[in-house]
This record gives C-alpha cells, structure tokens and sequence, in this order.
C-alpha cells in the first residue's frame, strides 16, 4: 500500500512531523541542506515556508542561505506544484514539428497556462527548451517519464495515464 501525500500547497503542522524526519535522517552530515530539501520537496511537491524556517532552526543553517540554496536548483521550487510535472519541449527541433499545437492542447485540457498548476494540484505545467532527444520531436515528459513524436491527438492518451 502506498503512504498518502499531503496535498500539495496544503502543509499542515503535522506535515512537519516529517521535515523533522527529513532533517534528523542528515543532521550533521557534511552537505546535509541539499538532501534535507530534496526529501521536503518529494513529500509537499515543493518546498513550504514553514518547513525551511523548521530546517533553519533544526540546523543552525541560516534561512538565507536555505533560501540561496532552493532558488538556485531549479528541481526546487517556492510555489505549490502539483504531483505531476508535464514538461513540453518548445526547442527548435520540437517546435518545427509542431510542438506548440501539442502545448496548447495539454493547455486545453489541463485548463492551465504553462507555468500554472491545476486547481486540484494534480498537474503543473511547464515549458523547456531542449530535453536531449531531439530526433523524437515533439517530446513531452511526465514526472522524467518521455514522450516523443507526440501530437495533440495523443495528449488525452498520455494525460489519461495520470488521472
Ligand atoms: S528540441 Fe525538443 S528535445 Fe531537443
């Protein structure tokens, strides 16, 4: 049976039980900041005030340099995200092959801009530039998951996997 995720967006004091968790797991270690956050962020999806403030005072790190820290990795993020990540590529060789039709789609039926998570926190959007595989544009990843030579007749296909 799988552990059930809190919402994302939605951290609650006893969320913090397991930043607690996440913070005693590599207190001490030599780099501990960086796989204290990457734990965080696997439970809430995305990285709560409360819990950094929480990690500043378990460690001793100041906030300024937890917050230095989760700006600069872009695999952080501030904002609630939701539990699926659905990257479309809109780099030269996806974008020829009709990369934004397939973006707008998904747009469609996500009912969200790029950049924007859905309501339920089921889906944030996003746009990248070049994922590597460029011989199998147009590419759409899902949680590291890659799709390619997608159009947009195939989004609700791909998108269906994930309801
Ligand atoms: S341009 Fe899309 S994978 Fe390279």
């Amino acid at each position: 049976m799988s552990e059930k995720k809190p919402r994302a967006g939605q951290a609650k004091s006893k969320d913090m039980a397991d930043v607690s968790a996440a913070v005693n797991k590599y207190k001490g270690e030599l780099g501990q900041l960086i796989p204290i956050l990457q734990d965080i962020q696997a439970k809430f999806y995305y990285l709560p005030k409360e819990a950094l403030i929480q990690v500043s005072e378990a460690t001793d790190i100041p906030l300024s340099r937890i917050y230095s820290v989760a700006t600069f990795f872009k695999a952080f993020s501030l904002e609630p995200r939701g539990r699926h990540m659905v990257s479309v590529c809109l780099g030269t060789a996806c974008h020829v092959r009709g990369a934004p039709k397939v973006l707008e789609q998904i747009e469609r039926n996500l009912k969200i801009s790029r950049g924007e998570t859905t309501s339920d926190f089921k889906f944030t959007l996003e746009t990248v530039n070049c994922m590597g595989c460029c011989a199998l544009g147009p590419v759409v990843r899902i949680d590291g998951k890659y799709f390619g030579e997608i159009n947009a007749g195939k989004v609700d296909s791909i998108l269906n996997k994930y309801e």
